[in-house]
């Protein structure tokens, strides 16, 4: 990148807008120039109108910067939507209308068919349907997946290219901070178990099809996988778990399931994103891996893992997952969109995108 790109960041507030913040503070394509949320936080300084979780302090620049209202208007190249989904539709529609790249978690726009719902290691070849979105601006919207989803096609992307994959039964221990912050009140969530998430397995049975589907003439024709999802919350801070049984189109034994996820070839390979992890998938040997508690972080947040991978009595294999739910399962897993779509020249000084558009 021979310049910055200046970012705004939506819903900057909330539990994955802290993240963004703190994935943002040093990152060395993108600074935050614009920080926005609603009403109850505008005209604060970040520092007073958010209730921050984070670890660490929040950075000192960011602090002091006056949270704007979700209004086109920002002072930045593109932005980020960590937005509530009650709002995230119209919000997001704004800004594409009034010409800004919006790189989106929320579920909104994720099914709509020009709009590219990605992860750059699974489906880079889908941002070429930016071209086919027309909001009468040069603005577009990219989504990513659901955060149990990303953790789930993760594993599958390898699987369907090396055996096929025809079922996939999918059973999630997702963490609490995937509803949010205040999120499910104590009392609900200490020692127990809620086995419904609203509107979750609708997305974990829908968005695979589009993220393994093929793109080819502006269009994605959805893959041939049918999937089944319970999805249950249970008391852990971060991390989901899947537990997943597949019916692979051909034989397979475990073991060279675990060297097809091992040997996987990222395409992203090469280009340098800072985002990226070293390891995409971790494959645990261990039969008691992965963990939430141990090994959410690994990769910084960014590597999925994949263990207990073992013969399946019903279907073929089955296996377990464990993804980061907001990092690579949703700020992370965006500000890497970013990175993408940087190197592959769809994100620009907004000087230059009105000068190439003359
Ligand atoms: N948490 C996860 O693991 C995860 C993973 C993947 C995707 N997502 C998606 O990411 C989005 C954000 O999730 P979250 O967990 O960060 O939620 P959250 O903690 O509830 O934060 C919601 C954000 O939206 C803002 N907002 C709410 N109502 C608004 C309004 N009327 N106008 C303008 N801004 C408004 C809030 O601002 P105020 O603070 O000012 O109210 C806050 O910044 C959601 O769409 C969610 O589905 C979340």
């Amino acid at each position: 990148m021979d310049q910055s790109l200046r970012v705004g960041i939506l819903g900057a507030t909330g539990a994955v807008g802290q993240i963004f913040v703190q994935l943002l503070a040093d990152h060395p394509w993108f600074e935050v120039t614009a920080l926005a949320a609603s009403d109850r936080s505008a005209g604060r300084s970040y520092r007073d109108a958010v209730n921050w979780i984070g670890k660490n302090p929040i950075p000192p620049r960011i602090a002091a910067m006056t949270v704007a209202p979700t209004e086109p208007g920002l002072d930045c190249d593109f932005v980020f939507s960590g937005l509530s989904s009650s709002v995230a539709g119209e919000v997001e529609r704004a800004f594409a209308e009034a010409g800004y790249p919006v790189i989106s978690n929320a579920k909104n726009y994720r099914m709509q068919d020009d709009v590219p719902l990605l992860i750059p290691e699974v489906n880079p070849d889908h941002i070429g349907l930016i071209d086919e979105q027309d909001w009468g601006s040069d603005g577009f919207i990219v989504t990513n997946p659901n955060c149990s989803t990303v953790g789930l096609v993760c594993a599958l992307r390898p699987l369907a290219d090396a055996f096929g994959v025809e079922l996939v039964q999918a059973t999630t221990l997702q963490a609490l901070s995937g509803a949010g912050h205040p999120g499910v009140p104590s009392l609900d969530a200490l020692g127990n178990v809620i086995p419904y998430i609203g509107g979750e397995e609708d997305k974990m049975t829908t968005e695979p099809r589009k993220l393994l589907g093929a793109f080819a003439d502006g269009e994605i024709t959805p893959a041939d996988i049918t999937v089944s999802a319970q999805c249950n919350r249970v008391p852990v801070k971060d991390g989901h778990t899947s537990c997943v049984s597949v019916k692979l189109t051909r034989d397979a034994t475990p073991e060279a399931v675990r060297e097809a996820l091992r040997s996987f070839a990222s395409p992203l390979a090469g280009k340098e994103l800072p985002s990226a992890p070293e390891t995409f998938i971790h494959v645990d040997d261990a039969p008691d891996y992965p963990q939430p508690d141990r090994h959410v972080n690994r990769g910084d947040g960014m590597t999925v893992s994949v263990g207990r991978v073992r013969p399946c009595e019903v279907l073929d294999i089955k296996f377990v997952t464990l993804v980061h739910n907001t990092v690579r399962g949703a700020a992370g897993g965006a500000v890497l969109n970013a990175e993408l779509l940087a190197q592959e020249g769809y994100l620009m000084p907004r000087r230059a995108r009105a000068a190439a558009r003359a």
